[in-house]
Order: C-alpha cells, then structure tokens, then sequence
C-alpha cells in the first residue's frame, strides 16, 4: 500500500485488477486473530489482532462501584472504558480521552448489554478497559468483539457473544470490513453488532450515502461476515477450555 501522509487519500479504492489496496476481494475480511486470558491481573481478558488493529481488552466484576453514587440498587452496571494509545495511529493522539473515545465507550457499552444479566448484580458494576494499541478502521467493531471475548473469559454469565464488524461502500461498491483508508476515504460506513441469542442488532450506525437496496444487501452481507467472526470467537473459547481440559488429565495421570 502507499504512503498516506495526512490527508493525502488516493483517488481509487480498487486496483487494476478489481482487489483492494490491501489486496482483499470485496467480501474478504482482513486477517484476524483471537486469545483469550492473555493478562494475568484481570478477572477475565482478550486480545485481538483484526488486519492492522491491535487490541486488549481487561475485565472485572463483579464488584463494588467507584463511585458510589453510580451504583443502582436494583441492578448490576456495566462499565466500558475504550481508549486509543497514543501511538496508535498515524497523527499522534491526545493522551486524555476525548469525545471520540468516550462516544465509543458508550456505543459499547450498549452492544454489551443486551447479552448481561445485570438485573442479577445489583449495586456491583463490571468494568471492560479496552487499549487500542495499533488502528486501522474498525476498532468499535473490533473492540465490541473483543470485549465479548474477555467477558466470557471472565466466566461473567451471558446469553450470547456479541460480535461487530464494519460494512461500507467504497467506488460505486459495497464491501465488507472497511480498512481505516477505506473508512475514511470511502462513500459509506456502516458498524453493525449481533447478539447471537436472539439473532438482533445491538448496533447500527451509518455515516456516507448509499440507496435502501444496498443498506439492505449490506445487512445480508454483514450476517455472512459476522457469522464467521462468532465462529473464531467461538474456537479461541473452546481452545482455552480444551488447554485446560488436557492440563487436568496430565495432572490425574501423574497421581
Ligand atoms: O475505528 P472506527 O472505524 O470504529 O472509528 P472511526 O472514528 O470511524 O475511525 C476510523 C479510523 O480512523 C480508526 O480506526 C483509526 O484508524 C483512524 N483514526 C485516526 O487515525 N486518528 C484518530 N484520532 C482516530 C481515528
């Protein structure tokens, strides 16, 4: 791929040969790779490698709420913290989180709590800190997922995972999993969240122009491209707890 320096974008999205810049078919997500318990003093923890991104994502809770006065009596809350490094991205950031970091917290926070049972936990809270360590496009989506993930390795009973990835149109063309320059360079952006336990999107948003018929194939898509993201997220639980499965057998037949 090119330099891009500051705002230089190129003029086409496409290459000669009909693949992206980064040399994906419109419908290929980038690589992706998933860990589960990967920090030793959290609760529960992931971390995801999603094309360029890099993300932890730390979990805690249940446990008392600091401050007090955010805490509810009839139910548990849940608490999201998304912040980008400040040499997470070309332009270095500001280390204090802005209006960015916190919409995105709380665009999170919402994906999440529909899969909760927080009426279960009242005057506790569940705490997610999620450091964007390395961005490129995506990373509420990615985020989402990856804070799922870290949920779940927290044994904080679910109904479901949540899993996100971003839709767009870039030249005339709707495709899967935008890049960052696809993302800003594209005609549309377009984040979506399932909650696998009753099929539904705990997010939409939508930035760009694109006609019903499109938003409505871009919706088709999504559900293709979500469905093999839960099932990586899937397999990286399921490996954890076979890793854990093999370690107790080696321990029996050592008695
Ligand atoms: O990351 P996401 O697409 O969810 O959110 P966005 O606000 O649409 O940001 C798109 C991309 O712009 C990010 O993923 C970063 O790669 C990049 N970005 C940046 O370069 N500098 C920032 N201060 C914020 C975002």
């Amino acid at each position: 791929m090119p330099l891009i320096i500051k705002d230089e974008y190129p003029e086409k999205l496409f290459r000669e040969d009909g693949k992206r810049l980064d040399g994906r078919d419109k419908h290929e997500l980038r690589p992706i790779k998933m860990e589960v318990g990967v920090l030793e003093n959290a609760d529960g923890s992931a971390y995801l490698e999603w094309g360029n991104n890099k993300i932890y994502a730390a979990v805690y809770g249940p446990r008392e709420v600091h401050p007090h006065h955010l805490a509810k009596p009839d139910r548990g809350i849940l608490r999201v913290f998304y912040r980008m490094a400040t040499f997470s991205v070309f332009d270095r950031k500001r280390p204090a989180p802005g209006r960015r970091e916190k919409e995105i917290s709380m665009v999170i926070t919402d994906c999440l709590e529909p899969v909760l049972f927080l009426e279960l936990y009242p005057g506790t809270s569940f705490e997610v800190f999620i450091n964007v360590m390395d961005a490129d496009g995506g990373t509420r989506c990615a985020c989402t997922t990856v804070a799922a993930l870290a949920l779940a390795d927290a044994g904080v009973p679910m109904k479901s995972l949540v899993t996100a990835v971003a839709m767009g149109k870039i030249d005339g063309e709707l495709i899967t999993d935008l890049s960052g320059i696809e993302d800003k360079a594209g005609e549309a952006d377009l984040p979506c969240a399932m909650t696998w336990f009753n099929e539904e999107l705990s997010l939409l948003q939508f930035d760009g122009k694109m006609d019903l018929e499109e938003f409505s194939k871009c919706l088709t898509l999504g559900k293709e491209a979500l469905t093999k993201i839960h099932e990586i997220q899937l397999d990286t639980l399921k490996k954890k707890y076979i890793e854990i499965q093999e370690e107790l057998k080696g321990g029996e037949n050592e008695q």
